[in-house]
């Protein structure tokens, strides 16, 4: 890989058009928001999210935030209850993510939610932001833009410096004002705080008339909280075969229930695990899955499904 100069474009009528073509394309471009320089993506695109993870070499597939330009664009994504919508009101735009529950037919890629039934929204301030999440008219994917387990970026020159070389386009607009990520609120009864962030906690206290609860407080079952989909099914890794009663997730060419990737792709297979795990947890069989190979997005696809197949609690919860 060369380790060219990231692709700088202004921030101009002309930059962001370029920045939006790119990401309907299903290529990546970093963009600055008022918290930190995100690395976005067509959040309905799987293939453009999994170069998402493969660009910033993270080992396991979190959940991302997607941003959006404004709450109209939000609602067509996610269900608002009238705390929800209280706080989107009242902080949006700005550094304040939620998560909500996700309306059927979102659109989005199963691996931008891991999988979940919730999805996390963030509508941001920065007038760049805006004006690219205008100009893409659909949700964006977005993670700090950096490789996994470096400092976040607040300038264009950061993620240049940390990126070098990827296949990611810059929309410089100079550097972040809040430096910090955003403040992740999960609304309900009670209002959970899932991340101190931009926005002051006191500040969202303030307008519920009620404190935060921490993400761990009155949560009754053990891995309620874990934040990825676990298959009610048992999971069998590094199978060659399945036995006769097992369905089957391949992966390369072989025959199987569904296959990952006939081709053996790496950035297909992550595109499709979320959904095809959904799928096949519904045929009510236990579940074999084909060796993926531990490279790349290989890792993550495999972390994840270590994970699902780890035993499980009495709660039928995941022992993660
Ligand atoms: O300031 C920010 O929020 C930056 C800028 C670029 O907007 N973005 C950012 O995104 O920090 P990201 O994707 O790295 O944040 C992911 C975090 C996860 O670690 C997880 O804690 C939470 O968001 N998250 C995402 N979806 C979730 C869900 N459905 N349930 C619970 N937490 C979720
Ligand atoms: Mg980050």
């Amino acid at each position: 890989m060369s380790e060219t100069a990231l692709r700088i474009l202004p921030h101009t009528e002309e930059g962001v058009a370029e920045g939006a073509h790119l990401i309907t394309n299903g290529d990546l471009v970093a963009f600055p928001t008022e918290t930190v320089y995100g690395l976005g993506a067509d959040a309905r695109n799987g293939r453009a999210v999994a170069a998402i993870y493969d660009t910033k070499g993270r080992p396991s597939f979190n959940p991302l935030i997607v941003h959006v330009a404004d709450l109209s664009a939000a609602r067509e994504i996610a269900e608002f209850s009238p705390q929800a919508h209280l706080l989107a009101r009242l902080f949006w735009p700005g550094p304040l993510t939620l998560v909500l529950p996700l309306h059927e037919g979102h659109g989005l890629s199963s691996l931008v939610t891991a999988g979940l039934a919730t999805v996390a929204l963030r509508v941001p301030v920065h007038p760049a932001a805006q004006a690219l999440l205008h100009a893409v008219g659909g949700p964006v994917a977005a993670p700090s833009a950096n490789l996994s387990g470096r400092i976040s970026p607040t300038t264009a020159a950061h993620v240049n410096k940390g990126l070098r070389g990827k296949s990611v386009g810059v929309l410089d607009a100079g550097p972040c004002t809040v430096g910090l990520e955003s403040t992740i609120v999960a609304p309900g009864h009670p209002p959970r705080l899932l991340r101190a962030g931009g926005t002051p906690v006191e500040e969202i206290e303030r307008a519920l008339s009620m404190p935060l609860a921490s993400a761990g407080e009155g949560i009754s079952a053990p891995g309620q909280l874990s934040s990825h989909y676990a298959p009610a099914q048992k999971v069998r890794l590094n199978a060659a075969a399945p036995t006769s009663d097992e369905v089957f997730l391949g992966f390369g060419p072989m025959d199987a229930t569904l296959n990952l990737s006939t081709a053996g792709d790496l950035s297909e297979a992550a595109a499709n695990l979320f959904d095809y795990l959904h799928r096949l947890d519904e045929a009510d069989a236990p579940i074999a899955v084909a060796p993926i190979p531990d490279k790349g997005l290989g890792r993550a696809i495999n972390d994840r499904l270590r994970r699902a197949a780890a035993p499980r609690s009495s709660s039928g919860a995941p022992g993660v």
